[in-house]
């Protein structure tokens, strides 16, 4: 999509940066436009960069080029991070004084404003009125976040989280091609407790399953979230958290079956330890050389493809599968899984240090009984092509 992002004149305006970033990342085309004033704190040559643009901020620049329906015909979201009060003010009457006024005044683009100032200022009569208008007239204002503001004091007025920023704004131009469907995300990494402070874990870190959240989310799905030792928080989402292997199967049992669609990214521990020690073991008690006695877990993604296919027979069930091997032999693997464990896709990628767990990119292949698609992005980018790919 093509995003232009407006930026003005506040001190939040360094996060723009970040704003920028997440959307190029997920592979989005980005346009900056900063003010005059954002330009006193966010330079031109960091917009650049980062865009791989050119950047304009002038309105009597280069005029011959009618920049300012250039930019608001070529934009297909506009996002204005952070807004200052002044702007908010400009935008409900209409003024177009600047480059970026012009073109939010000239766009038919959807408009997403995520103002940021002193609680006293998005608190003042003003502000609460231009806001309640902006609304009104359907623009997305993206209500500040609370914590520490520029000087020493505290409350609303924050620049929420870029990545919050991106992801609220994209899902008001995303299809809501999941609305009405129940989706199931379990992701993280189950822990085996050895005793009270030692376990057995995995790296997995649960990112690909908050990717698949948001993009469930933004497409209108009802979603359900079991995070296994990471936290993740949403008002749209309902979230289990838990922490071994069995608390992920009682978990599940509790959530029930009625699923359109089940994603599993999770790295459940294939063995838990037999006997865990209720106190902490000493070393003095382990000695040199320590054996751990393990018993197999159950195969959790294949018992809950067949009891929500009993529930819904038309059903989605996605797994992964994260191989340190060949291309040839990941799909090999891969096709094995699928079938083995009653699985519609199988999401599967080769680990290696700079790709898989706790990176932000990966590169993957979807493997379905007749077909295999490479996909490489973002885990975004990545969540979208499975909802692609299951949602026909
Ligand atoms: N999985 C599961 N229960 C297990 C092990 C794995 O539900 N006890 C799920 C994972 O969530 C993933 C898929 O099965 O979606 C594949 O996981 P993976 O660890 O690659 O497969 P394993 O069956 O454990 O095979 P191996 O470790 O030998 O590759």
């Amino acid at each position: 999509m093509r995003v232009l992002v407006g930026i003005t004149g506040g001190v939040a305006a360094y996060k723009a940066a970040e704003v920028i970033r997440e959307l190029t990342e997920s592979g989005h085309e980005v346009r900056a436009v900063p003010t005059a004033n954002a330009l006193r704190f966010i330079g031109a040559p960091t917009l650049e960069a980062l865009t791989h643009n050119s950047v304009h901020s002038e309105l009597y620049e280069d005029v011959e080029d009618v920049r300012h329906i250039e930019l608001a015909q070529w934009a297909e979201l506009i996002l204005v991070a952070p807004a200052t009060a002044s702007f908010l003010a400009r935008t409900v009457s209409g003024i177009a004084d600047d480059l970026l006024g012009n073109i939010v005044l000239a766009s038919k683009a959807p408009l997403v404003i995520a103002p940021a100032m002193h609680t006293e200022m998005w608190l003042n009569s003003a502000t609460v009125t231009n806001v309640a208008k902006l609304r009104e007239r359907g623009v997305m204002v993206i209500d500040p976040a609370v914590g520490r503001l520029t000087g020493n004091d505290t409350g609303v007025g924050r620049l929420p989280d870029p990545a919050y920023i991106v992801q609220s704004a994209l899902s008001k131009v995303v299809a809501k091609d999941l609305a009405g469907k129940k989706v199931l995300v379990v992701a993280g990494g189950t822990r085996e407790a050895i005793d009270p402070v030692r376990f057995i874990g995995n790296r997995s870190s649960g990112k690909q399953g908050i990717a698949l959240v948001e993009e469930a989310v933004a497409r209108g799905a009802d979603v359900q979230l079991v995070a296994a030792n990471f936290s993740y928080y949403s008002p749209e989402v309902q979230v289990t958290s838990v922490t071994s292997t069995s608390d992920l199967i009682t978990a599940l049992g509790k959530l029930g079956n009625n699923f359109d669609f089940v994603i599993m990214p999770a790295a459940v521990s294939d063995y838990r330890v037999a006997n865990p020690s209720a106190k902490k073991v000493k070393k003095s008690d382990m000695g040199s050389s320590l054996q751990l006695s393990l018993i197999e877990n159950p195969d959790v993604v294949s018992q809950l493809a067949k009891d929500v296919r009993t529930a819904n027979a038309s059903a989605k069930i996605v797994g992964f599968a994260a191989e340190t091997t060949s291309a040839d032999t990941l799909l090999q693997l891969a096709q094995t899984k699928l079938a083995k464990k009653g699985l519609d896709l199988v999401v599967a990628n080769e680990v290696s240090d700079t790709l898989g767990f706790d990176q932000d990119t990966n590169e993957v292949i979807l493997v379905s009984a007749d077909k295999q698609t490479q996909v490489s992005g973002s885990k975004r980018a990545i969540a979208k092509a499975i909802f692609d790919a299951i949602n026909q």
